[in-house]
């Protein structure tokens, strides 16, 4: 795609925020023509790992589609797309559909190299306390964990099937992993858990039905990581948001076909189902 076709695309972009209310606030400039190692889009990118993720990879020269579902409410990001021509920023709700395959839409003929489903809700711990669970909190949390990534995959697989690496990624959990909690006396988020080994059943399947396009599916867990997420969790064993996107991207970088729909950690070596 050329300078000037992205230009076009981001004019409807534009367009296409103000019809639904979504925000595409960064203009794409001569740094979205020079050559890059690829594109990247990564959804919930206004915080956490998903903003860290989009730092590093734009540090490292790639064409970083951040989206967000208020990318103007996240001064971090618009800072970044400020400092960088090489970040652009699309509002994306991944419980709207509509919003997925609209943008999609939009960007259609253009590659992106790794798609990264970060966005993702626990619900609450609070709200996730048996005898006291808050059933109305499941809707969301599934809708944002699990059918939003699913959607992302169909929506996008002809723009990443089009890309050189091909790579669809997930983050996910060890909080979804059977075989490490029933090891464990920790009972918490019924509904978070469950979402996350559901993604990770679901990416199973869609790692199968890509294969032979040669799309690979990263099903990644990024660590304990001191995000807003953790509700103010403090451990030892918890790593900076900064760590956990280098992690990440180091996986994501070394992700071969072999390791299509398997479950890795951040640190290498992979996480029981
Ligand atoms: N932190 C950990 O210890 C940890 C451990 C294992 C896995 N994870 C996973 O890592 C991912 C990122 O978590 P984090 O720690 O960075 O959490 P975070 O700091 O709470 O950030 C979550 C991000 O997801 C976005 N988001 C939530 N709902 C969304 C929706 N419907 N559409 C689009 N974006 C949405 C948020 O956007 P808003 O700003 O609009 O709310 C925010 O950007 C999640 O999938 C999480 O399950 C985290």
């Amino acid at each position: 795609m050329t300078a000037d076709s992205l230009d076009t695309t981001f004019d409807r972009l534009t367009r296409r925020a103000a019809l639904t209310g979504a925000a595409a606030l960064a203009a794409p400039s001569g740094a979205w023509s020079q050559s890059s190692p690829g594109t990247v889009l990564i959804t919930g990118a206004s915080r956490g790992i998903g903003l860290e993720m989009a730092k590093q990879y734009a540090a490292r020269g790639y064409k970083v589609i951040a989206t967000a579902r208020e990318p103007g409410r996240s001064e971090a990001l618009r800072a970044l797309a400020a400092a960088r021509g090489n970040v652009r920023l699309e509002g994306l709700d991944v419980v709207n559909i509509e919003q997925i395959d609209a943008l999609a839409a939009e960007l259609k003929g253009t590659a992106i190299d790794i798609l990264i489903n970060n966005a993702g809700i626990s619900g609450g711990s609070k709200n996730q306390v048996f005898g006291q669970i808050k059933y109305e909190v499941f809707d969301p949390v599934m809708h944002t964990n699990v059918r939003g990534p699913l959607k992302m995959a169909e929506a996008f697989f002809d723009h990443v099937a089009a890309s050189a690496q091909k790579k669809l990624v997930n983050i996910s959990s060890t909080e979804g992993s059977i075989g490490t909690l029933i090891q464990r006396p920790d009972v918490r988020n019924y509904f978070y858990r469950a979402s996350k080994a559901a993604l990770n059943m679901v990416m199973v399947n869609v790692a199968k039905a890509v294969k032979d396009k040669g799309v690979i599916v990263g099903i990644v867990s990024p660590g304990l990581v001191r995000t807003d997420f953790a509700e103010g969790l403090n451990l030892p064993i918890m790593i900076t948001a900064e760590q956990s996107a280098a992690a990440c991207i180091g996986i994501i970088g070394n992700l071969t076909m072999e390791q299509s729909g398997t479950f890795l950690r951040h640190s290498g070596g992979g996480v029981p189902w």
